[in-house]
Order: structure tokens, then sequence, then C-alpha cells
């Protein structure tokens, strides 16, 4: 075929104890969008990475244009047009936007001097082109989530690349971003640039990609145009068996309240008088499965976080908790009161990346372990060896560095920290995000076993399917308001996208 313009061959790539990548075949077309896709751990960021000049040491040869290149560094690939966007966010939180924007290619004045002004004109200029209602000054921590996302594609799209590489791009969007990305890509496209889109939403692959690559353990399985594959054959491929019903069958019975909600409030963390949660009220059964929906930035984390103690200064409202009123002044209040919280932001809460696996699970069971005295180091690697086998992570042992997992495998170790400590009432906020389709339907199991054992379990998430398939009973909330609370057996994806964008 004349029209591929770049082939990864052979590819073998090994970290210290892991291979990686074991003798991968890639190619991508001129103007087409290539999906790579396979489970948490497949090799998919890894193969980017090289491609991207992120890895320089690995065996096997990458042409361009039929030329065979080998890149020293991320510069040299952007140089020949190749540029990603990574699945971890990139930026450096504490410069502004246009910083992060030109970081590395500033516009200099007199021969030295930054031309700040230079770059918050481009920066502004870039911004609108994007639609994206940003202040170039703004320091890039103060940003949402799903705002640095964008900003981290505006900044690889402005290099102008041939090929483009977007890892996991959607994970922290909004609906309407993503739309918005989509658009965005279609005009690239248009414009002949090559997108490869690494993704775990299957809708996502269906909508976009004109043919899909699967990865399996770090080998290439197969490359076909979209038009071939069904979901169902999609899914054999990626995880090597049939998965027909992701969703079990839940059969939960919830029985007394054991947290009750009452008039509770958040201030904005950013606009003073400004509330960003507003007189909410609910309760939570044992054994419940709680669902809370609506679009992001409608108050669902700060809600569940404050609940949790991460904010006592700026939260009011009362909270009971089996009948008795608590005051949750910290994390720890609520974690020694039973409580557990799986963040939706792995970086900012979740793990302490430098640590390993077992360290970071036991964190929240320091307690537990702490009273053996003698047995601990046994006792943790008992437990811990119990949740990787559980929810099968793919580590090649228990002290390795959680940094160098992929991530979908982070997400579930944050996971396996939480069940370790064997909360009554636990938190997941967006539990599945960035997780492959067959342990996502383990974590469903999980999620079922954990109620029907008597867990409660209050649920924010973006996946409509998932809530309306798990919950009993889903919030959704608007604007920090609660819109509505509704048994699951009564919602459709049509209301409660209704009530999240502020029907009555
Ligand atoms: N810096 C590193 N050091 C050691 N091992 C690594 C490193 N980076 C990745 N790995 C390992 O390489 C394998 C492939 O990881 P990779 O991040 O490419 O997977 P992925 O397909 O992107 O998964 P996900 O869908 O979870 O993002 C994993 O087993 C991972 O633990
Ligand atoms: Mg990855």
């Amino acid at each position: 075929m004349s029209d591929i313009i770049m082939e990864m061959k052979n590819i073998i790539k090994d970290f210290p104890g892991v291979r990686a990548l074991d003798g991968v075949n890639f190619n991508v077309m001129k103007a087409e969008i290539h999906a790579l896709v396979g489970e948490n751990g497949a090799g998919k960021s890894t193969l980017m990475k090289i491609l991207s000049g992120v890895h320089t040491e690995y065996e096997g040869d990458i042409y361009l244009h039929g030329k065979k290149v080998k890149f020293r560094g991320t510069r040299d690939a952007e140089e020949v047009g190749i540029a990603i966007i990574y699945q971890e966010l990139n930026l450096i939180s504490g410069l502004s936007v246009a910083e992060n924007i030109f970081l590395g290619s500033e516009p200099v004045k007199y021969g030295a001097l930054m031309d700040y002004k230079k770059m918050y004109k481009e920066t502004r200029k870039l911004l609108s082109r994007f639609q994206l209602d940003v202040d170039p000054e703004e320091i890039i921590k103060n940003l949402p989530i799903g705002k640095q996302q964008m900003i981290e594609i505006v900044k690889a799209i402005s290099k102008n690349a041939e090929i483009l590489i977007f890892d996991e791009p959607t994970s922290a969007l909004t609906q309407k971003e993503a739309e918005y990305l989509f658009e965005i890509i279609d005009s690239l496209i248009k414009d002949g640039v090559t997108v490869v889109y690494i993704s775990h939403r299957m809708e996502e692959l269906f909508k976009l990609s004109d043919r899909i690559t699967v990865l399996r353990d770090g080998a290439t399985v197969g490359t076909w145009k979209r038009k071939d594959l069904t979901h169902d054959s999609l899914v054999k491929q990626m995880v090597g068996r049939d998965i027909k019903e992701i969703y079990p069958k839940i059969e939960n019975k919830p029985g007394d309240v054991v947290l009750k909600v009452e008039n509770y409030s958040v201030n904005h963390p950013l606009r003073a008088g400004e509330k960003i949660v507003r007189d909410v009220n609910f309760e939570l059964r044992k054994g419940e499965i709680l669902g809370i929906a609506g679009l992001m930035g409608s108050g669902r984390t700060e809600l569940i976080e404050s609940i949790f103690g991460a904010f006592p200064a700026d939260s009011s409202g009362d909270i009971f908790l089996y009948g008795k009123k608590e005051n949750i002044t910290s994390p720890r209040y609520a974690i020694d009161k039973g409580m557990g919280l799986v963040t939706e932001d792995r970086k900012r809460l979740g793990l302490i990346l430098m640590l390993s696996v077992a360290k970071n699970m036991t964190l929240s069971i320091l307690d537990k372990v702490r009273n053996l005295f003698f047995i601990r180091e046994k006792k943790e690697q008992e437990i811990v060896r119990r949740y990787i086998d559980y929810l099968r992570i793919k580590t090649p042992n228990q002290d390795f560095i959680v940094n160098h997992l992929s991530g979908g495998n982070q997400q579930k170790v944050i996971l396996g920290k939480w069940l370790s400590a064997e909360p009554e009432i636990l938190i997941l906020d967006e539990p599945t995000r960035g997780i492959d389709i067959g342990a996502k339907s383990e974590i469903y199991n999980i999620i079922k076993k954990l109620c029907e054992e008597g867990v409660s379990i209050i649920m924010v998430s973006s996946e409509l399917p998932e809530v309306l398939k798990l919950s009993n009973r889903i919030i959704i909330m608007h604007e920090g308001k609660m819109q509505t609370i509704i048994p699951a057996g009564d919602a459709t994806q049509e209301k409660i996208m209704h009530f999240a964008t502020g029907g009555e």
C-alpha cells in the first residue's frame, strides 16, 4: 500500500523485569484515524512513547515515508512531525497556560528576553480557535482537569504535527468537550493529519476510527478496517475470550439508613460567596448502590469529597452516620468511621506514585497491620497478594513502583487500597475511568459482591450505562443542586440527561 506513511516493525521493549512489547508491528496511513486498543498493560502507551521519542531504547525499526528513523528524544520526533498527548497530564502545574503551551519554543524578543506579550497573544489566538474560554495567564493548577486536558491538546496541535497521537484524551473531558475534540480531529484529518487514537470507550472507537489495531500482552493481534469489526468481535480480539454481558445482575436488598446528609452545601473553591454544592439532601441504605450522575462540574466530586472530610472549613449542613450526628473533620476521621473513597484523579489524591504497589495498598490499613507487630510484614504481603490476584493487577511483583504500572492498573491499585480497608460505606468516583472492558466487568462483579455483603456504595460516574445498570437509586446533579433522585428502574439515559442539563 502506497499511502502508508509510517511503519513500526518488530518492536521489542524491555523494562527491568517486564517485557512490555514483544515484536509489535504497526503502521498508519495518511489522513486516517487509527485506533490502538487493548487491555490495561497491553503496551499501547509504551508503543506510542517509542514512536514519539520518549523511550529511545528498544529493538526493531521505525520507517517514516519509507526512510528509517531513530529518535534521540521527543524533540527529534516533533521535528519530523510526530507529537503526542499523554495519558497522564504532562503540564507544569505552577506555570501559566501560555507558558505551558510554549514551553521549549518560547518566542524571544531582542535575542534573549522572553516575549510574554507575544506569547499571550499567540495563546489567546490558539485558545479562541478552539473556543476555549481560558485566560492565557491563568496558572494551570487552578484549572479543572478537563480544561487542563484541553490545554494539552491545544499544545500538541500547535506543533502542526503530521502524526498526532492521542492517549486516552477523553477520559477527563466532559461530553461537550469530547464532542468538541471530535470536531477538531475531524478538521485535522481534512488537513491531511494522521491521528492515532487510544481509548477504552467502545462507542468512540467505532464512531471515529478508520482502522483498528489490537494489542494483547505486548504483541499485535491484528489490524482491521473498522467496518470489518463488530463490538463483540473487537472485545474478543482484545481480551481473548467472549464477554457477552459485562453487567452482572445485582440482587442486593437495601436495609436501614446508614448515612444521612441534610441541607449540605460546599463553598466554591475559587469564587468567594458562591456555592459549588447547594442544599443537598439524601439517605444511603445498608447494601444499597446510590448512583450520582451529572455533568462534569456539577458538584458531584466536591459533594462526596466533602462528605469524606476533605474540606471541613468550607462545608455546612449535617451528616448522620447510623443515626448519630457526626462532624467529619478529616478524611482520617471518615476512614475511622468505616468510610472509603476511591478518587477520580489518581495523581492528586489516589496514589503516591513513587511508592510500591504494596505500600500504596496498605497505606489505608496501617492501623490494622500495625497491631500485628511481629507478623506485620507477612500479613501485609498476604493482603496485598490477595488484592493483586482479586483485581488481576498486572505487576511483576508487590514492590514494583506504581508510577511504572500502566494507567488502568494504577486505577486498580487505588481500588485495592480501599477494598483492603474493608469499609462499610464505599464512595467511588469514576471507578472505571481508563479501565479496559474485561477489568470493568470484574470491577462490576466486585461491586455486586460488596453490596450483597452489606457494604453501602455511593458511585459517581459519567458512564450512564454503568449508573443505570448498577444503581438502586440515582441522584442527578445540576450546577451544585440535587435536581432529582429517582429509582434506577424509572431512569433512562435520556431522562438523566434531561435532569443533568437543568430540566425539571
Ligand atoms: N517506565 C516503566 N518501567 C517499568 N515498566 C513499565 C514502564 N512503563 C510501562 N511499563 C510496563 O509495560 C507494560 C505496558 O504498559 P503500557 O503503559 O504501555 O500499557 P497500556 O496498554 O498503555 O495500558 P493502559 O490501558 O492501562 O494505559 C505494563 O506491564 C507496564 O507495567
Ligand atoms: Mg496507557
